[in-house]
C-alpha cells in the first residue's frame, strides 16, 4: 500500500465522516505549489478555500509566527495582549465604517457574534421586537446554529432543526423583496457582497447600495459577511470598497491569518459599543499568536494588493481563450472566481485537475472554484489555465 493509501484508509477510521475528502495527503506547501505524500507536486489554486492568500509558508507570516512564538502564546481576555490590540487597530484602518473589533477564530464564529449583536444593539435600545434577521436564499455563513440558520440553504439544515427562530430568506440581488421583507420587527440584513459558496455569484450593479438605503429607511442593520471576500480576495481589501457603502458591522475570517484560525467582527462604534463586558467571549479571541500572524497577513496583503488585478485580469482571460466552449463564464473578481462549465460536472473537471497536477474545487455540479494565492504569478496564471483547460477536455461528457 502507498503512504497516501495507508494515511486515507487510517483517516477514514478515526474522522468524523462529514467531509468528502479527495485522496490526497497533503504533506508540504511553498508558495502556490503544495507536495503530497507521494512526492506528486500541484499548483494550489483554491488556497484552502481562498484562505491562504498570501501562499503556504511565506516568510513574512512564517517569522511573524516565529518571533511570537517565542514571547507569548495565549493570557486569556482576563488580560491584554499588544498583538491583539495592534491587529484590532489595523483593522479599523482598513474600513472606514469600523472603530471596534471582536477577535474570534472562524468565519461561522464571527457571524454568529455579528447576528447575536443586532440583536442586542436593537434590545439595548428598548426594542427587542426587533429580532429578525433577513437573508438570502444560496448564502452561506457557517455551521453555528445561528449563521446555519441564517444561511439560506436547506440542504445544511437537514437534522439540525429546530433552527434559530427569526430569520427569514429572500432572494440574493433582489431590492423590492429585500424592501418587502424589512418591517418594524427587522434586527439586520445579513449578506454576502459576492455569495461564494453560492457558485461565486455578483450581485447586480448598486445592489449594495441599494441594500444599505433600504436597511437604513428601515432602522435596521446592514452585516456584511466578508468571510471569503475580504482581505484582497477580490482585489480590494474588503469587497464593499468603492460601492459607497459603510454597513454596520462585517465579519472576516479566512485569509484574516493565512491559514491560521482567525477571525473577526468589525462595527460601528455605534453597534460595537453594545458589545458590553460579559455579553459575549471566545477563549481564544485575540490570541497572541493568532493576532501576530494576522497582523503581518494583513501588512502584505496591503503591500501585495496593486498586483493582484493585472495577474487575475490574465488568468480570466487565459481561461476563456483555452477552455474551448466548455466554460460559458467566468464570475466573480480580483481571485474569487467561477467557472461556469457547461457539458461537463464540475467534479470530473476537478479530479481531471488534480491529475495534472492542479488544485482547484467544485461548486455543485456547474461551477469550479478557482481561488488561488493572490501572489499567483502571470506564469502560475498561464499554467493555471493551461492545466484546467486540458482537464476540461479530459472531463467525460455528460449524459445529455
Ligand atoms: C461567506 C462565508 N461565511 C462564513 C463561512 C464560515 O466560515 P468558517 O468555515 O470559518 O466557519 C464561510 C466558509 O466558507 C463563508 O464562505
Amino acid at each position: 500500500m502507498s503512504a497516501t493509501e495507508t494515511l486515507v484508509q487510517r483517516a477514514q477510521k478515526v474522522l468524523t465522516p462529514n467531509y468528502r475528502q479527495a485522496p490526497v495527503v497533503l504533506v508540504r506547501g511553498e508558495g502556490c505549489r503544495v507536495w503530497d505524500a507521494e512526492g506528486r507536486e500541484y499548483l494550489d489554486c483554491i488556497a484552502g478555500i481562498a484562505t491562504v492568500s498570501l501562499g503556504h509558508c511565506h516568510p513574512v507570516v512564517v517569522r511573524a509566527l516565529e518571533e511570537q512564538a517565542h514571547q507569548l502564546w495565549h493570557v486569556s481576555n482576563l488580560f491584554y495582549n499588544p498583538r491583539a490590540i495592534e491587529l484590532a487597530e489595523a483593522l479599523v484602518a482598513t474600513a472606514r465604517f469600523a472603530s471596534r473589533v471582536f477577535l474570534c477564530n472562524s468565519g461561522a464564529e464571527a457571524n454568529e457574534a455579528m447576528l447575536k449583536l443586532a440583536r442586542k444593539f436593537h434590545s439595548d435600545a428598548g426594542h427587542p421586537e426587533r429580532h429578525e434577521i433577513v437573508a438570502c436564499t444560496n448564502s452561506f455563513h457557517g455551521r453555528t446554529m445561528f449563521a446555519l440558520a441564517a444561511t439560506g440553504q436547506p440542504k445544511y439544515h437537514r437534522g439540525f432543526e429546530p433552527l434559530v427562530p427569526g430569520v427569514r430568506h429572500i432572494p440574493f440581488g433582489d431590492l423590492p423583496a429585500l424592501e418587502r421583507a424589512l418591517g418594524p420587527a427587522t434586527a439586520a440584513f445579513i449578506v454576502e457582497p459576492i455569495q461564494g459558496e453560492a457558485g461565486v455569484m455578483p450581485p447586480p450593479a448598486g445592489y449594495l447600495a441599494g441594500a444599505r438605503e433600504l436597511t437604513r429607511k428601515a432602522g435596521a442593520l446592514l452585516c456584511l459577511d466578508e468571510v471569503q471576500t475580504g482581505m484582497g480576495r477580490t482585489g480590494r481589501m474588503w469587497a464593499h470598497e468603492g460601492e459607497g457603502v459603510a454597513p454596520d458591522l462585517m465579519s472576516s475570517a479566512k485569509a484574516l491569518a493565512n491559514g491560521y484560525p482567525m477571525g473577526a467582527l468589525l462595527a460601528s462604534e455605534e453597534v460595537g459599543s453594545h458589545l458590553t463586558p460579559g455579553s459575549h467571549a471566545s477563549t481564544f479571541g485575540g490570541n497572541a499568536l493568532g493576532a501576530a500572524v494576522a497582523l503581518a497577513a494583513l501588512r502584505e496583503i496591503q503591500r501585495i494588493l496593486p498586483e493582484v488585478e493585472k495577474v487575475s485580469a490574465r488568468l480570466r482571460a487565459r481561461i476563456r481563450e483555452l477552455a474551448s466552449g466548455r466554460v460559458t463564464e467566468v464570475r466573480g473578481r480580483g481571485f474569487l472566481l467561477g467557472a461556469v462549465v457547461a457539458g461537463v460536472d464540475a467534479a470530473d473537471v476537478v479530479k481531471a485537475a488534480r491529475e495534472r497536477g492542479l488544485l482547484v474545487n467544485a461548486i455543485g455540479s456547474g461551477v469550479v472554484r478557482v481561488a488561488p494565492p493572490l501572489t499567483l504569478t502571470l506564469a502560475e496564471a498561464d499554467l493555471c489555465a493551461e492545466r484546467l483547460a486540458a482537464a476540461l477536455a479530459a472531463a467525460p461528457a455528460k449524459a445529455a
